[in-house]
This record gives structure tokens, sequence and C-alpha cells, in this order.
């Protein structure tokens, strides 16, 4: 059953302190079952006092003291044990919660774009949050209510039999009773419940989404639409929540009805048997006193039942995300190149996004270590694409990628990716300093490298007239700096990295001509000796790749260099010629 599934899944995260999880359960069934003795020993009190004329005082005496001394140790010791055992276990508990959330995180970087192009952030933030938090719970439920409860099911009930048959059959009926409205009540609201999770991930994602495009909504006046959607969200959760509700209502009220009159019926029963001379007063209190624990206990079940009941489908999430593998894998044995040369080749490669449309169709390239070549064509012709198989954002659906004659699936991710730099159409920072996003690209970079790179990139004179130079703390992906600013750090953040493989796609695109021209010489520093592909649409800045490939739908139009391709007066030369009939009327 999934409850029992994931239940269990839950418990098997603490399998990192195996040990010392074990030790806390087996103190825990000790500490309950120490519980469980004390209606035994009113019992016995019960007996002794309604025998108290038979004896003599000191008889008497004597034996309640010997009762008085059991009681002691077992309540002090009880009460001792269950301090040292529950902040042991709350320590690990939060232990464990914070490692839970270094896992989940680290799985999540690690998946690829294919992944995350599919989900909202918000949306696994919150999967993430919730998903500790409940593991959290259940992890200190078990150790403070669950195991108590076990005990009082396979141990206490048992026992109670020997004690008095009759007295105990009816507590085995309520048991049943309290497990087949519990498994009636979950399979009635299971599906519900599951779209309620939906709904709450859905506003995860919605407000994450509002927050993330917080200029769009302002200047697009959407703030009542966006509200309003959020309000239709809650609105649709609460529906779907109440009829949930009503029948958890139904259950706790149907329970509790049902363990009232049980121990109505004890009595009843008790006193009968009493008079029949089938039980002492003793037992009867000891058994009420059982029958109240039990209940207790069955009713802190229920109500455990039910809590994860209502988490189930946030835990089944959390569980789903970290199962998820990654379609881009390391492949065992994967190697570790260390500085490549840079020798590149393309093999009849295709690849689609969805399966369905091409994005790529049978591309095939050579480009020697050190050369230069530009992907030309229009947008969405898929450049982009062919150079994001080059650093392994998505695997090909057929061909061969090689890298110094390697295909590059058989290098390690790291090795490979190390060897890689890229600037971005639209390049993103972290909302760190200046400095730190810079370092990014080389961790252990001395301020003088940073600077260096950054003056090569022309970035330096910026930098410098902000608030506090490079130590200016950077707006939520770069927000706080203008797109030109931007593509400066990503190329210093490139120059800093120093791979020999560099793609610049549309590296230039947001700088006015002036700072561009500028720009080219450090671009031309950076790419001298290394292997570059440029995507750029203004063709002027192509002029001295030693080849150029046109890509239209997917598809490779024309191969070159600049001259021949001109000369050829195809898709290329027409390119050129209405961007400079561009140029010139404008
Ligand atoms: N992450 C993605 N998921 C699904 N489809 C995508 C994704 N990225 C791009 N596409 C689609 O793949 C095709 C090629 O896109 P690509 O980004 O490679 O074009 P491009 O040549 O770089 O265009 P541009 O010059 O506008 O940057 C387009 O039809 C695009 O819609
Ligand atoms: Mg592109």
């Amino acid at each position: 059953m999934e409850f029992f599934r994931v239940y269990g899944r839950v418990l098997g995260l603490l399998r990192d302190e195996r040990k010392l999880a074990i030790t806390l359960a087996f103190a825990n069934v000790a500490v309950a079952a120490l519980q469980f003795y004390e209606p035994v020993l009113l019992g016995r009190v019960v007996d002794l006092l309604s025998n108290a004329q038979r004896r003599s005082t000191t008889d008497l005496w004597h034996a309640a003291k010997q009762l008085l001394v059991i009681w002691a140790v077992v309540g002090i010791g009880g009460i001792g044990a269950n301090i040292i055992v529950s902040l042991q276990a709350d320590r690990m508990a939060h232990r464990r919660r914070l490692g839970a959330m270094a896992t989940y995180f680290e799985h999540v970087l690690a998946l690829p774009f294919a992944f995350h192009n599919a989900q909202h952030s918000g949306r696994l933030l919150k999967i993430m949050l919730t998903g500790v938090d409940h593991l959290f719970g259940i992890w200190l439920s078990f150790f403070r209510e669950n195991l108590a409860t076990f005990v009082a099911l396979f141990i206490m009930l048992p026992l109670s039999i020997f004690m008095n048959w009759q007295l105990a059959a009816l507590l085995i009926v309520l048991i049943i009773f309290f497990a087949v409205a519990n498994a009636f009540v979950v399979g009635k609201t299971d599906r519900l419940q599951a779209q309620v999770e939906e709904y709450h991930s859905e506003l995860a994602g919605r407000a994450g989404d509002a927050l993330g495009n917080i200029h769009l909504i302002q200047s697009f006046v959407r703030l009542g639409a966006e509200a309003g959607a959020i309000q239709g969200i809650i609105r649709r959760t609460l529906e779907a929540q109440y009829p949930v509700l009503n029948w958890w209502a139904l259950l706790s009220v149907l329970t509790r009805a049902a363990s009232t009159i049980t121990v109505i019926l004890i009595f009843v029963l008790g006193t009968w048997l009493y008079t029949q001379g089938q039980a002492t007063a003793g037992e009867i209190v000891s058994f009420m006193g059982f029958a109240t624990m039990l209940i207790g206990r069955m009713d802190q079940a229920s109500g455990f039942v039910s809590r994860v009941f209502f988490q189930m489908p946030a835990l089944a999430d959390f569980f789903r995300v970290l199962d998820h593998q990654s379609t881009v894998i390391d492949r065992p044995g994967g190697k570790d190149i260390g500085r490549a040369r840079g020798d590149i080749d393309f093999e009849d490669v295709s690849f689609s996004y969805d399966g369905l449309r091409p994005a790529l169709q049978h591309f095939t390239l050579h480009v020697p270590a050190g050369k230069t070549v530009a992907f030309v064509g229009p947008t969405g012709a898929g450049k982009s694409t062919a150079l994001s198989l080059l650093h392994r954002m998505w695997d090909p659906q057929s061909g061969i990628i090689r890298v110094d004659g390697m295909d590059h699936r058989d290098i390690k991710l790291s090795s490979l990716r190390r060897n890689i730099g890229v600037v971005f159409q639209d390049s993103t920072m972290f909302y760190r300093s200046i400095a730190d996003n810079l370092r990014i690209g080389k961790p252990d970079a001395t301020q003088a490298e940073i600077e260096a790179a950054a003056r090569l990139a022309e970035a330096h004179d910026f930098i410098m007239s902000q608030p506090h130079g490079y130590d200016t703390l950077v707006g939520e992906r770069g927000t706080t700096l203008s797109g030109g600013e931007r593509q400066r750090l990503a190329i210093a953040r490139a120059l800093l990295k120093d791979p020999p493989i560099l793609i610049l796609d549309e590296a230039t695109s947001a700088l006015d001509a002036v700072t561009e021209a500028r720009i080219q010489k450090a671009l031309k520093a950076l790419m001298a000796g290394r292997t570059t592909f440029v995507i750029a649409h203004r063709l002027s800045t192509i002029r001295d790749a030693d080849q150029v490939v046109v890509l239209e739908h997917g598809k490779m139009a024309e191969h070159g260099t600049y001259a021949e391709l001109i000369e050829r007066g195809g898709v290329f030369s027409s390119l050129v010629a209405t961007q400079r009939a561009g140029i010139e009327s404008a």
C-alpha cells in the first residue's frame, strides 16, 4: 500500500545514522513498555487496598512500600530515559532534515535542462521546503509516538488477553474498528488530496513566476489579473480541500464515540465479571487504565495516519524529483581529459527538443583546434541548439560529437564543461557581488586577475563607477545592470575561466557599436588559440572567422569561408547584402 511504501521510504532516509536510529528505537520501545506498566501497578494497588481488612497493618505497609519502590523506579526511569531519547531523536531529526535538503538541492542542480524547462523553480523550491518539513515531522512522530503505539498494539494488547480475555476482546473489536474506518476514509479521499497538493504546487509556481517577472506585471498593469489568478487557485484549492476535511472530521467523531462506548462497555462487563467472581477490582482498574491508554494511542495513530495522508502527495512529489534520473548522465568510467586541444567534430547529429519537431538535422562539421567558426542563419534556425549540444545541455537523439576525437559522452561531464566557456545571448548573474560573479569563472582568482579580465572585457570602468566597485551586489539575475554591462561581465567571466573551447552566442548583441568595436579587440585576444564558435546576427562581426556555417530550419544550408560564400551568391551573400542595404538606408 502506498502509505507504507512512503512511510518506509521516509524512515529509510535515516540510514546514514542507522546505528543511532536503531538504538533510539529500542530505547523508545523500552520507555513505552515502562509506561504501560503503570496501569498494572494501579491494579495491584486497588487489589491491595480491597484486601486490606484481612491483612495486618505492618504487612500492608510492607507490601505498599514494595509497590511504591517499583513505581518510583518505573516512573523516574521512564522520565529520565524519555528525556535523553527525545533529545537525541530531535537532534537527529534536525540533522537529517538539513541533510535531506542538501541531497535534494544537489540532485536538482545536476538535473538537465530538459527537466528544468518543464518545471518552475518556485515549484521546485516549494517541493523541497514542504518535503523536508514533512520528513522531519514523520521522523519525530516515529520516535515520540509511533513506536509506543507499536508496543501498545503488539505487546500490550496480546498481554491483556492473558489478563482477561473477555475484556481484551472488547479492545480488539475497537482497534479493528479504528483500522477499518481509517482505511475507508483514506480510500475515499486520497485522489482528492492529491488534487489539493497539485493546486498548492501550482500556487507556489504561479507566485514564484509572478515575483520573478515583477517588471512585466507592473509595466503591463497585470497586478489585478495576477492577484485574481492566485485567488482563483486558492478558491479551487479550498473547494477540493473541504470534502476531504469532512471525511476526516466524520472519522474523528466516529472513533471518539467508539472509544467512549468501549470504555463504558469495559466498565459494565467488568462489573458483571466481578459479581461473577471472574475478575478482581484491581484487574478491572488495570483494564480501564489499559483501555484509556490504548485508546489514546489509537487516537494518536489515527491522527498520524491522517496527517501523513495529507502530506503524502507532497512527499510523493519530493521523492519523484529525487528519483528523476538525469538524461544527460555521466557514463561510468568517464574520462577526465584535463585541458583539451579543442578539435571538434559533429558527426551526423540530429536533435529534437520534443521528439517531434527537429531542431537540428544531420549536422556534420569539423572544426580544427584553435579555429573559429561562425554560425549564422535566421532566428530559430538551431544555432544555439547546435552549441548547447556541444557542452551537453542536451544529448542528441542520433549522431556523435567528438572532442579531440573522443565521443564527448565518454568524457566526464565536469571535465568536458571545464573545457568550454560560454557567453550567452542573455547573460544572467547570481544575486552576489560583482567580484563573486566573476569568480564563477575561476574560484581562486586573485583581485588582480579579476581586474585584468574586467579591463580586457571593457568592464572595469563601469564596475568602478558602481557604489561599491567590485563588491557591489548585483540584483537577482543581474537586473541592476544594463544588458551590455551584463554581457561584458560574462565575457570577463569567460576570460577568467580560460577554456580551450569557447562559445560566443550573440555575446555582443546588447552592445552599442562603439563598445562593440572596443570589445572586439578583447574578444580577438580571447579567441586567439581557442576553438571558437561565434553566433552573430551582425554579419560584419564574423568576417575573420575561418569558416561560416549557415543554418536554416535545423539544416546546414551553406558552409565555407566568408569570401567563398559571398562569391557563391547563395543564402549567405543575400543575407549580407540585405544587412548592408539596411545599414545604408538607415
Ligand atoms: N528549451 C527548448 N525547448 C523546446 N524547444 C526549444 C528550446 N529551445 C529552442 N527551442 C526551439 O528549437 C528551435 C531552434 O532554436 P534555437 O534556439 O537553436 O534557435 P537559434 O538559431 O539560436 O535562434 P536565435 O537566433 O533566435 O537565437 C526553435 O524552433 C525553438 O523554438
Ligand atoms: Mg540562439
